[in-house]
């Protein structure tokens, strides 16, 4: 039988590693070897498309600062290239943003003529559907032997906890199971 003492060391042990995920975002540089530029018509909307954006992501803006810049803008200021009240301005050329909200985050670039050539960029963060209200792991009251079997054939259960942790999560979590059941088998 697992002590106590031991399902609770497994529960802190999955918090922390779910708090590292948390803490180690993705890092996407926007337009991916283009960069942040006009020049080669990069479609900024399709490179976001197929991204699945979470919190605690980096997003780079990587461009030359004496030709571009990243002001941040509502949605309707998005659609109309307007940069008359930025929600915030970035000039380095090289700029980190960490996004740290649920929803759009509308960046454009405020050089007259560049948002309208298609310098622009929505990075959209889905709120994750909720999943269990208390999952496996986390509770001291649960035993760790609780954790939810692996079958390849589970997709939703596999999506909705790649939606939760994010792939590398997913993986963590995965890597621990035999630790969860050597303890529990002791
Ligand atoms: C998005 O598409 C590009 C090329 O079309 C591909 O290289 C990249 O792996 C895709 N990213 C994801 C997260 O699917
Ligand atoms: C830009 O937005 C401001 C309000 O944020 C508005 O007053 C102004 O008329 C807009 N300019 C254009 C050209 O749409
Ligand atoms: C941009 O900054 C990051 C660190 O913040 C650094 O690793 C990277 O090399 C920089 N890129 C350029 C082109 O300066």
């Amino acid at each position: 039988m697992a002590s106590i003492f031991e399902n609770r060391a497994m529960a802190v042990l999955c918090l922390i590693f779910a708090l590292l995920q948390v803490a180690n975002g993705a890092v996407y540089k926007v337009g991916d070897s283009a960069g942040w530029t006009t020049i080669g018509n990069v479609n900024y909307k399709l490179w976001a498309a197929n991204k699945t954006f979470q919190l605690g992501d980096i997003i780079v803006f990587e461009y030359n600062p004496q030709f571009h810049n990243v002001i941040q803008v509502t949605h309707a200021e998005y659609r109309a290239c307007n940069t008359s009240s930025p929600i915030s301005t970035h000039t380095t050329g090289n700029d980190t943003i960490t996004i740290e909200t649920h929803g759009h985050h509308f960046f454009l670039c405020g050089v007259p003529g560049h948002c309208q050539a298609g310098q622009k960029v929505d990075i959209n963060v889905l709120r994750a559907p909720s999943v269990a209200p208390n999952p496996p792991g986390f509770s001291s009251q649960v035993p760790a032997v609780t954790f939810p079997p692996s079958s390849p054939t589970d997709v939703s259960a596999n999506s909705a906890l790649n939606m939760h942790f994010g792939k590398p999560g997913w993986l963590l979590l995965v890597l621990q199971l035999p630790l969860v059941f050597y303890f529990s088998n002791k």
